[in-house]
């Protein structure tokens, strides 16, 4: 099998029901990003639009809009937290390419390699600033602090992450605190926050840990595609976190069950960075060879398996099977 094939299978499962299901809302959701991106300095509306309609999934929005009609909400509030909620992620791609020095994002040129690190930074931080007047617009003191707490957590990951570069004795314990910060945090928020529109207290919690867990099992396959994936098809530079040292699960395990000279390989290229052309590949063939990759993707499924728990208590629906089918997806995607 090859690296590839271990992280998706070969029927990748589909969302086009849940796109099909929430395709009015989706589109309102699109129509209002472009809106609120509109700007009379020029530089902010070209590289907001750069990043924006390059595409991306929208899954986070998805889990706002889906979440909503999972708990039966039939109002309009939801088109606008889910906005929100894709320019608190659209700003975290734009940093996070800076900081991760990524050239290649939805499969086009990231907005670092085309307008430069100081304009990608600002126009992070103003894409941040306008979910927050979203969310303040909407103004329920709950949907503030889902957020606002959300906002803070990624930023927290994403420094505990630079924190833990290129250090081969970073732990499972905290390579997962890392992971559930900067990335699950954001989906448990955009998922409870269906339960929040609607009303509906019991159900937050519920739909808070199914954002999480899908969350953490978005980035634990995330980790192995960076490794694995077809770079067309994933749309960013495959060994990305190779280069720049990133600690992450499949380096972990090989790293921790390698022979001497291997750990002293892991330790020349991730802790003191030398890396030489061919070391890429030979990081990838001990990855297979201590089956890390595989491993990550098994423990990504026991996440999955946790999300699909907490749906247990709704009752059946086409919302909810669409929910599982995003469950299928972010164990088994290759983009
Ligand atoms: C990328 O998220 C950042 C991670 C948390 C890995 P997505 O893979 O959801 O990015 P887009 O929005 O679809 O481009
Ligand atoms: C996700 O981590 C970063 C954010 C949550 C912003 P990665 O650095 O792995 O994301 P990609 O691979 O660049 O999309
Ligand atoms: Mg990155
Ligand atoms: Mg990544």
């Amino acid at each position: 099998m090859t690296q590839a094939a271990a992280v998706s299978s070969t029927s990748a499962p589909s969302l086009d029901a849940l796109y099909a299901l929430i395709r009015d809302d989706l589109k309102r959701v699109d129509a209002l990003i472009l809106e609120r991106v509109k700007s009379d300095v020029a530089l902010i509306e070209h590289i907001a639009r750069h990043i924006i309609a390059s595409g991306g999934k929208r899954i986070r929005p998805a889990l706002t809009l889906i979440a909503s009609k999972l708990c039966g909400y039939e109002g309009t509030r939801h088109v606008a937290l889910a906005a929100a909620v894709e320019f608190i992620h659209t700003a975290t791609l734009l940093h996070d390419d800076v900081v991760d020095e990524s050239v290649l994002r939805r499969g086009l040129d990231t907005a670092n390699v085309v307008f430069g690190n100081k304009a990608s930074v600002l126009v992070g931080d103003y894409l941040l600033s306008q979910a927050f007047q979203m969310m303040v617009a909407d103004g329920n003191p709950k949907v503030l602090r889902i957020l606002s707490d959300a906002s803070a957590v990624i930023a927290r990951g994403e420094v505990m992450q630079l924190m833990t570069e290129g250090d081969l004795d970073t732990s499972l314990e905290r390579y997962l605190e890392v992971i559930s910060s900067k990335t699950a945090v954001l989906f448990a928020a955009a998922s409870e926050l269906g339960a929040v529109v609607t009303g509906q207290e019991k159900s937050e919690s519920a739909l808070r840990e199914f954002g999480l867990n899908i969350g953490i099992a978005f980035q634990l396959v995330d980790d192995a595609l960076d490794y694995a994936a077809d770079q067309e098809k994933l749309g960013k530079t495959v060994g990305d976190d190779f280069r720049e040292g990133k600690i992450t699960l499949p380096v972990i395990i090989a790293a921790n069950a390698g022979s001497a000279e291997e750990k002293s390989f892991w330790r020349r290229v991730m802790t003191d960075k030398e890396q030489a052309p061919d070391d890429l590949a030979r990081a990838t063939s001990l990855l297979a060879k201590h089956n890390a990759t595989a491993q990550t993707v098994a423990m990504a499924r026991n996440y999955c398996q946790k999300a699909r728990a907490s749906l247990a208590g709704f009752e059946p629906s086409a919302a909810r099977d669409a929910m599982l089918d995003l469950v299928d997806f972010c164990a088994s995607r290759a983009y």
